[in-house]
C-alpha cells in the first residue's frame, strides 16, 4: 500500500477503486435496462422495503415509479417487506402490523398488481432464513465488518452497539434475493455493497458446495439496476425523512398536503427558476410539481414566472393533489376492505414459501443433507 504508484494511502485507493466499480455498475445498469425492455421474460426482479414508516412522495417518484414501470413492461417482480430487518438497528418492532398493512395498501393503491407482483413478508417464509446458515459460512467476519453501508447505518444509530443482526443483515438480504433466484435487483447506490456480497455468495456457494446440474450453478449472480432516483427533498430542504417530519406521505389528505407545502422553505426571489444547485428548496418544489404533472421542470417554473413562492406553492399543491387524488381514493377503498389486503399478503406469502421450499430442498440436496431421499434426488 505504502508504495502505491499514485502516492495515495490505502483508503484513497479503496475509494477510487470503488468509484470505478460504481461507474461500471451504473454503465452496466443502463445496458441492463435496455435488455429488460427488449426481453422482459428473461428477468426476475426482487426488491424490498423495511416497514419502518409510511411511504412518501420521495419513495413514490423514485423506487415505486420504477417498480410500476417494470410491471408495465411485464417483468416478473417480487417485493419483500423486510420485517425482520427492522430489528437490525432498533430496539423494537414498532407498530409493525399497521405498517405492513399500510405498506401493502400503498402498493395496491399506486397500481402494483398482485397477480404480477409477489408481495410477501420475511417472517412468513421460514425456508428463506434457513439459507442464511450456509451463506454465513461463505463470508468472513472481516468482509462483514468492512461493509460501508452497515458502517454508515451503525454510525447513524448514535453509539448504540452493533447488533449481530446488523452486522450480518447483508447476508440475510442475499437470502432475500437468492431464494427466488432473482437476476435483477433495483437498488439505490447505498445498497450496492450488499448486492456485491450477494454475487460473492452465489459464486462461493457454487465453488464450495457444487451444483444440482453440471451445466448451471444453483444460484445465478444477480445484477443491480441502479435507480436514477430523483432525489426529492423534504419541505425544509433537507433529506426527506420521517424523523425530520418533513415528508408528504401518500396517505396524507389533500388539506394536510396543502398545509405542508404552504410551510415549505423557499427564498425571496420572485422570479421562479429551476436551479437545483443555487436554489435547492425552490427547485425541489418545482421538481415535485413537474413530476406530478408530467412536465419539464423548466417549463413548470416558466409558467409561474415572477409569481413568487406563494404562486409556486399553489401550483405544486394543485399538481400534487391532482396526481395523488386517484391513488388516495383507492387507498380509502382498500382501507375499508382490510380482508382484501390480507388476502394479497397471504397469496404472496404462499407463493414465496413454495419457492423458498424448493430452493432449500435443492440446497440440501447439493449439500447432501436431504437424508430422507438419499438416492432418488441427485
Ligand atoms: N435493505 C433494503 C432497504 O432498506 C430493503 C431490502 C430488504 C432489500 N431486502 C432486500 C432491497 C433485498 C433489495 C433486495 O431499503
Amino acid at each position: 500500500m505504502a508504495s502505491s504508484p499514485f502516492g495515495a494511502d490505502g483508503d484513497n485507493l479503496a475509494d477510487s477503486a470503488s468509484d470505478r466499480s460504481l461507474a461500471r455498475t451504473v454503465e452496466r445498469s443502463a445496458q441492463l435496462n435496455t435488455e429488460i425492455a427488449a426481453d422482459p421474460g428473461r428477468f426476475r426482479v426482487l426488491t424490498g422495503d423495511r416497514p419502518t414508516g409510511d411511504l412518501h412522495i420521495g419513495h413514490y417518484f423514485g423506487t415505486l415509479a420504477n417498480r410500476l414501470a417494470l410491471q408495465r413492461q411485464g417483468v416478473e417482480t417480487w417485493i419483500v417487506i423486510a420485517d425482520y430487518q427492522v430489528i437490525a438497528d432498533r430496539d423494537g418492532v414498532g407498530p409493525i402490523r399497521d405498517r405492513v398493512h399500510s405498506l401493502i395498501t400503498d402498493y395496491l393503491a399506486i397500481g402494483l398488481d398482485p397477480k404480477r407482483t409477489t408481495i410477501f413478508t420475511h417472517s412468513a417464509v421460514p425456508a428463506l432464513h434457513q439459507l442464511m446458515l450456509p451463506f454465513l459460512s461463505l463470508v468472513t467476519d472481516a468482509e462483514l465488518r468492512r461493509n460501508p453501508t452497515v458502517k454508515a447505518e451503525h454510525d447513524a444509530t448514535g453509539g448504540r452497539p452493533m447488533s449481530g443482526l446488523l452486522l450480518t443483515y447483508p447476508v440475510h438480504q442475499a437470502a432475500d434475493v437468492l431464494f427466488c433466484k432473482a437476476n435483477v435487483v433495483p437498488v439505490g447506490k447505498d445498497q450496492l455493497p450488499h448486492l456485491e456480497l450477494t454475487r460473492v455468495i452465489a459464486r462461493r456457494f457454487d465453488e464450495r458446495f457444487g451444483r444440482l446440474d453440471a451445466d448451471t450453478a444453483l444460484f445465478r449472480a444477480p445484477e443491480a439496476v441502479v435507480s436514477e432516483a430523483v432525489a426529492i427533498l423534504g419541505i425544509d430542504g433537507h433529506k426527506m425523512s420521517k424523523s425530520r417530519d418533513n415528508t408528504i406521505t401518500l396517505r396524507m389528505d389533500a388539506d394536510t398536503t396543502a398545509r405542508r407545502l404552504r410551510a415549505a422553505v423557499t427564498d425571496n426571489e420572485r422570479q421562479i427558476t429551476y436551479d437545483p444547485e443555487h436554489r435547492p428548496e425552490v427547485s425541489n418544489l418545482i421538481l415535485i410539481g413537474a413530476l406530478a404533472s408530467g412536465r419539464d421542470p423548466d417549463q413548470f417554473a416558466a409558467d409561474i414566472g415572477n409569481g413568487g413562492a406563494s404562486a409556486l406553492k399553489r401550483a405544486v399543491t394543485e399538481a400534487l393533489n391532482e396526481h395523488l387524488r386517484p391513488i388516495r381514493a383507492r387507498r380509502t377503498e382498500l382501507d375499508a376492505n382490510t380482508d382484501a389486503v390480507g388476502a394479497v399478503l397471504a397469496a404472496g406469502n404462499r407463493r414465496a414459501n413454495q419457492t423458498a421450499d424448493t430452493t432449500l430442498a435443492q440446497v440440501r440436496t447439493v449439500m447432501q443433507m436431504n437424508y430422507q431421499q438419499t438416492s432418488s434426488l441427485k
